[in-house]
């Protein structure tokens, strides 16, 4: 078979760990796929900058479309990130008929619904192991391993500064602007953690999750999302006492009314799987019909297991043209998505954490628990921390039975309109222990 050509739309974290992999990993790749792979030519940016691998000069350009226009080139490989650059070279490598592989999942969850159907007509392939989870193969077991099953909903913690955060803030007892900013120190962080921290970046990967898992298409501005930079010590604190940890979860149910699909810091319980997933560390967990509850469990980014995810799918493409099956396999993992409302989150029924500051005077728990009570939210249990100094507010924790979101922020706007109540500082989902039978 010919050698594959691959011409590498950048050359930063992902893109240099992939020409790391293809260089130690030769051997076994060459053994496993019948030929070599062989990088063309590689976009970039900066021509002068300093690289984190060796690589010849001469095969360094600045003009993509270059690159993606080669006729020895099999397979474009797009490691630039961001949108608008992205999309537009992603269109002229299917219009050039040349393979796609990227690990941009911002890219896929906005557009995917434009570029999916642009390859199938264009008889492209697109794969994207690395969007999701990265090292972690959630895409291929998704779409391959639990093709004859069907699946009911899912878990995941899916943004590794996120879990590296919140891990942190449990372990340590700092605060967010702390850790956050050690972690930025470690590398853990991005110089710019919006996209991170303000839980976006679950979003669209929770987006690409939603469409293998259910073959539904979702509009990633519809998925509530909530980011971790409201927590505080305190709520760690008391997620111990009651027995829970809390993770950064991405949560999808498919329901006869439609998709729940949410992304929020979640209390869980210390004793689901989920709960020890470490650091930066990624998992999905997932409920289906036949399996029952599987976990998939690793290292959701850095330069050598992204890599690894891109070149697995480097070989698979390859695998395919040499098959002559190219560009006719569904990449979506369901031929036809079937488009489903994403459920309001004020219809979410669940158990919810809520920490109040009130102020330290007889009578104000028990209007707080009558403003509760008169919406239909019923507690399980009250935990009142008194001030060390007099006149201090005092920390109120109540931890509801299952309740309707919706009644639920009616009451915590009455309770914030009251005089003399203080406010309700904090609201957290509670996971139902039945999410982790
Ligand atoms: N890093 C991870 O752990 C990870 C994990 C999973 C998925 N991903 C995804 O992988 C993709 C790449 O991430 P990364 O961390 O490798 O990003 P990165 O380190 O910022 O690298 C981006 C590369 O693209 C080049 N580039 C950007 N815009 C360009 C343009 N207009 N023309 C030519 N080259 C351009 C840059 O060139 P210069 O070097 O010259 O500036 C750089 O080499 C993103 O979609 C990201 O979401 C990353």
């Amino acid at each position: 078979m010919k050698e594959i050509g691959v011409g590498l739309l950048g050359l930063g974290n992902v893109g240099a760990g992939v020409i790391k992999v293809l260089a130690d990993n030769a051997a076994a790749i060459e053994a496993r796929l019948g030929t070599q792979v062989r990088v063309r030519a590689i976009a970039v940016r900066s021509l002068d900058k300093d690289r984190l691998v060796d690589v010849d000069p001469a095969l360094l350009t600045t003009d993509v479309d270059s690159v993606i226009d080669r006729d020895d080139i099999d397979i474009v490989c797009e490691l630039i990130g961001g949108i608008d650059r992205a999309k537009a070279a992603v269109l002229r490598a299917i219009e050039r008929r040349k393979h796609v592989v990227t690990a941009n999942k911002a890219l896929l969850a906005e557009h995917g619904e434009e570029l999916f159907p642009a390859a199938e007509s264009g008889g492209v392939d697109i794969y994207y192991e690395a969007a999701v989870c990265g090292g972690v193969p959630v895409i291929r077991t998704l779409r391959e391993g639990l093709a004859s099953d069907r699946i009911d909903d899912f878990y995941g913690i899916v943004n590794g500064t996120s879990n590296f955060v919140l891990s942190t803030m449990a372990k340590t007892g700092l605060d967010f602007d702390e850790v956050l900013a050690d972690a930025q120190a470690r590398g853990y962080a991005e110089a710019d953690p919006a996209l991170d921290v303000s839980g976006k970046d679950a979003a669209h990967k929770l987006a690409i999750l939603i469409m293998l898992c259910f073959g539904t298409g979702v509009d990633v501005d519809e998925i509530y999302v909530e980011g971790i930079d409201r927590l505080a010590p305190a709520d760690f604190r008391f997620a111990e006492r009651i027995g829970s940890v809390i993770k950064p979860l991405v949560i999808a149910r498919n329901t006869p009314d439609g998709i729940e699909a949410r992304v929020h810091p979640t209390m869980i319980p210390a004793n689901w799987m989920l709960a020890d997933v470490p650091g930066a560390k990624n998992a999905l967990y997932v409920h289906s019909y036949a399996l029952g509850a599987s976990m998939y469990y690793g290292a959701g980014a850095g330069m050598m297991p992204t890599a690894m995810a891109v070149v697995s799918d480097l070989i698979e493409v390859a695998r395919n043209v040499r098959a002559g099956v190219a560009g006719s396999l569904p990449l979506r993992s369901y031929r036809a998505l079937v488009h489903r409302p994403v459920l309001d989150i004020a219809g979410l029924r669940s158990r919810y954490y809520l920490r109040f500051s009130v102020p330290d005077r007889p009578g104000v728990l028990g209007r707080l628990t009558t403003i509760l009570g008169k919406h239909g939210i019923s507690i399980a249990q009250v935990v009142q921390d008194m001030p060390e100094k007099d006149g201090r507010p005092v920390v109120v924790v109540v931890v509801t039975h299952e309740a309707v979101e919706g009644d639920l922020r009616e009451a915590l706007a009455d309770i914030g309109a009251s005089a003399g109540l203080g406010e309700p500082v904090q609201v957290i989902r509670i996971m139902p222990s039945a999410a982790h039978a």
